[in-house]
């Protein structure tokens, strides 16, 4: 068989949702490169998986989907929401249209600690693995974009603050890369967490990032309060021992990012 008909036979169809992301656009690179055909679903593609607008045309003919959806909001209440409704959207459609292999992308030691964005992490995990699609679920830990996202959205009031964290992040596009080589092969249930090389300090991370973009002005190192600021502090959320490890640090990752214009 030519090389050419051997990737038309191994070629997969899999809708990335969230596929416009921070890890969800490295999946359908990935995908892409390796021949097989990537569905983008995001809202700005016109397709809501909230109020599963769209889901149906979108999963024509798909073998697989990723699921890589985020919330951009720290409310518990509505963080669960969220997970639950695209889940069981996603679930749903996937069973229409004869999906055979949801992957779901979570986060380490999501079940550790207290806190509502880890609470609908964990509803989503539930549901995957009481549905009906043979799935794979990958936890991750938290990536190097994760210091621009903390950036963007961690105030207090007006100010900008960079929270005390143990973390062992992962560059986005080494997560992407796994989630469509899974995606590309049969169902596997939980695999192995996926970290990054070494141990780093959010607070480092988060102000080494602001340098690089050019800001300036003071970021306090602020202890989230509570039993999950506490998790963050005593490395309780870092990966265990099992873990697979990525390759790129924080610091080769942040030689990449450039100033803002
Ligand atoms: N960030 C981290 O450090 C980290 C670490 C480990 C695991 N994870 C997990 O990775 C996943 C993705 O996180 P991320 O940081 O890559 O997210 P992100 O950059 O905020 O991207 C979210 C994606 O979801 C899409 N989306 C949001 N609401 C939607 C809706 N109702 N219907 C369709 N698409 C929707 C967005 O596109 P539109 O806005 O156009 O809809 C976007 O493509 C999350 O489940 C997160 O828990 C994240």
């Amino acid at each position: 068989m030519s090389d050419h008909a051997e990737q038309e036979r191994t070629a997969v169809r899999v809708a990335v949702a969230g596929g416009t992301g921070a890890v969800g656009h490295h999946a359908v690179a990935s995908l892409r490169a390796a021949g097989h055909e990537p569905v983008v679903i995001s809202r700005g593609r016109g397709v809501d998986a909230r109020r599963a607008a769209g889901l149906d045309a979108a999963l024509e003919g798909v073998d697989a989907v990723i699921d890589a959806l985020s919330v951009e909001t720290l409310d518990g209440g509505e963080t669960v929401e969220f997970f639950r409704a695209t889940t069981q959207n996603l679930l749903a459609a996937e069973a229409r249209a004869g999906v055979q292999h949801h992957v779901a992308l979570s986060i380490v030691a999501i079940e550790r600690a207290p806190f509502g964005y880890y609470a609908g992490k964990v509803a989503q995990e539930q549901l995957v693995e009481a549905g009906d699609i043979p799935w794979t679920i990958l936890r991750a830990a938290q990536f190097h974009e994760f210091a621009a996202q903390m950036y963007d959205r961690a105030k207090i009031g007006p100010l900008r603050v960079a929270p005390r964290m143990r973390t062992q992040p992962v560059a986005a596009r080494e997560v992407g890369d796994a989630l469509a080589a899974i995606a590309a092969g049969g169902a596997a249930g939980r695999v192995p967490d996926l970290a990054g090389p070494r141990e780093e300090s959010l607070v480092r991370m988060v102000r080494a990032y602001a340098r690089a973009i050019g800001a300036r002005g003071w970021l306090p190192a602020v202890p989230v309060p509570g039993p999950f600021g506490r998790a963050q502090r005593d490395g309780s959320l870092l990966p265990d021992a099992s873990a697979t490890l990525g390759r790129q640090t924080f610091d080769q990752w942040l030689a990449g990012v450039r100033p803002a214009r």
